[in-house]
């Protein structure tokens, strides 16, 4: 297997779920500082623990405490970096994607200002990354818009939240321009359709329903031509720098070789890549311009739009990739849940204890389609495994299942690179355990490295090695050679 020289290994963390301190050195509350803990709610139903209104941010706002509301407190890492990123160096990372939080910065989102204080925290993140060796890969939106302008705009539906996101972006890059050459605009920006409060700030009960559809994919528009003035202008401010997209890579098989489940099927893989298409091509395709036509889609773009999306194409094409679906059109199919989707289920696939189909090959046929469809570099941005793991007496932790998981995803991924695919790293999600971000949960782990804090908040913090730990260092010690 050859994974090329000065290939790109690392861990994906985001702010909003790792970095606590909530409140402090002037942040401004974020749409993740409301998202609730419902420790009596199914995990395998995403759409309860996102779930949003008015009442409810109100209520959260009201409490000062962060019992229920987790990533008020992540894993504290905005005061535990130095020790982590020790750890992340110790596992040979050559890459960390890391997030900014935007309401460290632009409080509000409408200051005209930013924030010394919160400008420094990434300053001092990224010089103690390069003193590690370890290259940033940066994310300017995952998952955590301030709450001031999902309250007063209901987020990306109004067109001026544009104009605020752009502000914040050159911001970033005046002041990292020396520090940061990789960079992410939005996390699975196709999200939106799925969870529009975490990925948009629509806040959902203030739409009728016949109408979140198009609110959805009007929100998205504005991200589509936020994301590519940014792109332009990262280009101007950092020359050499390199700007990608992210998307949730949700490759779904037909569940029989029937015609109208591949029919099903292709219409669901069309949606899945038309984000992408748009920030690759610039333009939309036009067979999602007729799907709106279709359904009675409404969707306000300005006529400057068009040359604004051709104008700031990305550079790279990222995803994240944790399982693939599988579609028929029989109502009575059997479902399992994946990633904020409900699809069909899969009888060849194992899954995890969240539901989540188990699918190595899938991450080589995605990466063979990305590169096939774009011939653009990929980056695996997000890939993992959330587990319960279990701490010995000894303070040991034993994770077989995590370490086979990235052994066979890796694997694939190499032989995707054998078949001609061009990439340029992977980060695993997520190299330590953190705060999920659709249930909230610890106790969902990823990392290679286990942090002592329970679903409430008890705990030392502490960090430890998990088994997997010493295997991820083997492997990038081997440029993927030895799984
Ligand atoms: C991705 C997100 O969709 O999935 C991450 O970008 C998220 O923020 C990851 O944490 C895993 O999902 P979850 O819900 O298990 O945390």
């Amino acid at each position: 297997m050859s994974f090329p020289k000065g290939f790109f290994w690392g861990g994906a963390v985001a702010a909003n779920q790792v970095e606590g301190a909530w409140n402090v050195d002037g942040k401004g509350p974020s749409v993740a500082d409301v998202a609730t803990y419902k420790p009596n709610t199914d995990v395998k139903d995403y759409k309860s623990h996102v779930a949003m209104d008015d009442a409810h941010i109100a209520a959260a706002m009201a409490d000062p405490d962060d019992t229920y509301y987790p990533k008020r407190r992540g894993i504290d890492f905005y005061h535990h970096y130095k020790e982590d990123l020790k750890l992340f160096a110790e596992m040979g990372f050559t890459m960390l994607r890391v997030s900014i939080a935007w309401t460290r910065i632009f409080p509000t989102g409408e200051e005209a200002e930013p924030n010394e204080k919160g400008l420094q925290f990434y300053s001092d993140l990224f010089a103690e990354m390069h003193k590690n060796g370890i290259e940033p890969l940066v994310t300017l939106s995952h998952y955590e818009m301030p709450l001031a302008l999902a309250t007063k705009y209901n987020g990306w539906v109004d067109r001026r939240v544009i104009d605020c996101f752009a502000k914040f972006c050159h911001a970033c890059f005046e002041r990292y321009k020396d520090q940061v050459k990789y960079w992410l605009t939005f996390n699975e920006v196709d999200s939106v359709i799925r969870h529009p409060f975490t990925t948009a700030g629509i806040i959902p009960s203030r739409v009728p329903e016949d109408k979140m559809l198009e609110t959805c994919y009007q929100a998205l528009h504005h991200q589509l031509v936020a994301s590519a003035m940014v792109v332009k202008d990262c280009h101007e401010i950092i020359p050499g720098s390199k700007v990608g997209c992210m998307l949730t890579k949700l490759t779904t098989y037909a569940r029989t070789c029937a015609p109208d489940d591949e029919l099903a099927t292709q219409a669901k893989n069309l949606e899945n890549l038309f984000y992408a298409d748009v920030h690759v091509w610039g333009e939309y395709p036009r067979l999602i311009l007729k799907m709106f036509e279709r359904k009675g889609i409404h969707v306000e773009m300005l006529p400057e739009d068009a040359a604004t999306l051709k104008a700031g194409c990305v550079d790279f094409v990222s995803c994240s990739y944790y399982m693939t679906m599988t579609e028929s059109v029989d109502p009575n199919a059997e479902r399992t849940p994946g990633n904020t989707v409900l699809g069909v289920k899969n009888p060849y696939l194992p899954s995890t204890d969240w539901g989540w189909q188990i699918d190595p090959k899938g991450l080589r046929y995605s990466l063979i389609e990305l590169y096939d469809r774009y011939r653009k570099p990929l980056m695996v941005v997000e890939n993992g495994m959330g587990a319960k793991d279990v701490v010995e007496a000894d303070g040991s932790i034993h994770d077989p299942y995590r370490v086979e998981y990235f052994r066979q995803h890796i694997s694939e991924m190499g032989k995707a690179i054998d078949e001609g695919v061009e990439m340029w790293g992977y980060t695993t999600w997520a190299p330590i355990d953190l705060i999920s971000a659709s249930t909230n949960q610890m106790s969902k782990r990823y990392g290679f490295i286990y942090v002592d804090q329970d679903d409430m908040g008890n705990g030392t913090l502490a960090r430890s090695r998990k088994d997997s730990f010493y295997w991820y260092k083997k492997v990038i010690a081997s440029n993927g050679e030895d799984l």
